[in-house]
């Protein structure tokens, strides 16, 4: 390194970076400038995901700590907050993509097959960052996307790179099950784990919360039963609604020896979501609001991924080999915290919440 001050071409290294655009080829000045913006456009959003899979992990650390300081918590949604955001920048990448027109990318499209984002190794460490499990992953024929990048670690180094950064990510603790650990940590009524009488308290709190939830339902049933007699069985639908809230949140879909914990874990949730405007639970329910918009957005981001290729390509193949928008539809299903939606069905207005026990611990001072 030179004596020289700091430079912005040396610091950014832009001589090599703006090298790196010459494709197959590796020449530049032999592409059409279509093929230069696709290019451009995948470097660009892969350096976005270099940066979302760095505040993930920074996010889960935080969150994954032995103990978590109130103090971390501001940390955590800093990091998802900048997460949110670049996935929503990604989708106007989309937008200059779509400047391509369906005749000028076919005009490139076979000469690069089978590469495809379907081998985007950044992807893939996302998606296990956050807690995707090996059943959800969509794939096609016999193709796995993890077994593919594995698969692929043998052509070159960059790809045995990739693939040692992917078989890491497999180890570690995902930011889902940070999220829970720290959520099954969560105060109610001023109880905590471990605390004498614990499990009767997170029972009650949840005996009471059914309780007014039918109380809830019974009253928007009748109403609906009275003024809409044509929209059939809503008495069945609202008791069909019952019953989900009640499997939910006693976890009866875990195996018996796993529902105290996941019971706890629910149970802090809608804890936190039923009694959001104390103090103590300001930053965990901002906490919980980014988690769910960050799933949101990855959801968009899929779904709007596959309106521009089939824009593009139509139905046809990718080139990748899947069934093209078919397969990018299936992946558009795939959730992560489920339990972070369906709490949203079982909530309640302010005024049928069951009464709050130890205020003051939350900080709320009557
Ligand atoms: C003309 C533009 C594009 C077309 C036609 C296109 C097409 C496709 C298709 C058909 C697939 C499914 C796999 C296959 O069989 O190939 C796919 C997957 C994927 N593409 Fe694109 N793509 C485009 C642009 C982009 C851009 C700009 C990115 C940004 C990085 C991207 C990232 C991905 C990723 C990550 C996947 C894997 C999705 C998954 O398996 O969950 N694509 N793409």
């Amino acid at each position: 390194m030179a004596d020289s001050a700091p430079n912005y071409n040396d610091y950014l290294k832009l001589g090599p970076l703006l090298q790196l655009q010459g494709g197959l080829e590796e020449n530049e000045d032999g592409l059409i400038p279509d093929e230069l913006l696709f290019i451009v456009v995948h470097q660009a959003l892969e350096l976005w995901f270099k940066i979302v899979n760095r505040e993930l992990r920074l996010a889960r650390d935080h969150l994954g700590a032995e103990t978590v300081a109130e103090e971390a918590i501001p940390h955590v949604v800093h990091h998802l907050r900048r997460i949110n955001r670049v996935l929503e920048l990604a989708f106007d990448h989309f937008k200059v993509m779509e400047t391509l027109t369906p005749q000028d990318f076919l005009g490139f499209r076979e000469k690069i097959s089978p590469a495809s984002g379907f081998q985007s190794s950044q992807m893939r460490e996302m998606e296990i960052l956050l807690g995707i499990k090996a059943n959800q992953r969509v794939r096609y024929g016999k193709v796995d996307p993890i077994e593919h990048l594995k698969k692929l670690s043998k052509d070159s180094e960059s790809n045995a790179g990739a693939w040692e950064k992917v078989q890491t990510v497999l180890e570690e603790t995902t930011f889902q099950e940070a999220l829970r650990t720290w959520l099954y940590r969560t105060p109610i009524h001023g109880s905590m784990p471990g605390d004498e009488g614990d499990e009767e308290v997170v029972l009650k709190f949840i005996k009471d919360y059914l309780t007014n939830f039918d109380g809830f339902m019974d009253r928007q049933c009748e109403r609906l039963t009275a003024n809409m007699p044509e929209s059939g069985d809503t008495t069945g639908r609202f008791a069909n609604s019952k019953k989900a809230a009640t499997e939910f949140l006693m976890a009866e879909d875990a195996e018996e020896e796993h529902r105290p914990r996941l019971r706890r874990i629910r149970a802090g949730l809608l804890f936190i979501e039923s009694y959001r405007t104390l103090p103590l639970l300001a930053w965990p329910r901002l906490l919980l609001d980014s988690v769910v918009e960050l799933e949101q957005l990855i959801l968009i981001w899929r779904n709007r991924h596959a309106r521009m290729v089939e824009r593009m390509i139509g139905r046809r193949v990718g080139t990748g080999g899947s069934s093209g928008v078919d397969y990018l539809d299936k992946t558009g299903k795939i959730r992560i915290f489920t339990d972070l939606w369906a709490v949203r069905t079982v909530m309640m207005p302010r005024d049928t919440l069951p009464p709050l026990h130890n205020p003051a611990f939350y900080g709320f001072a009557k």
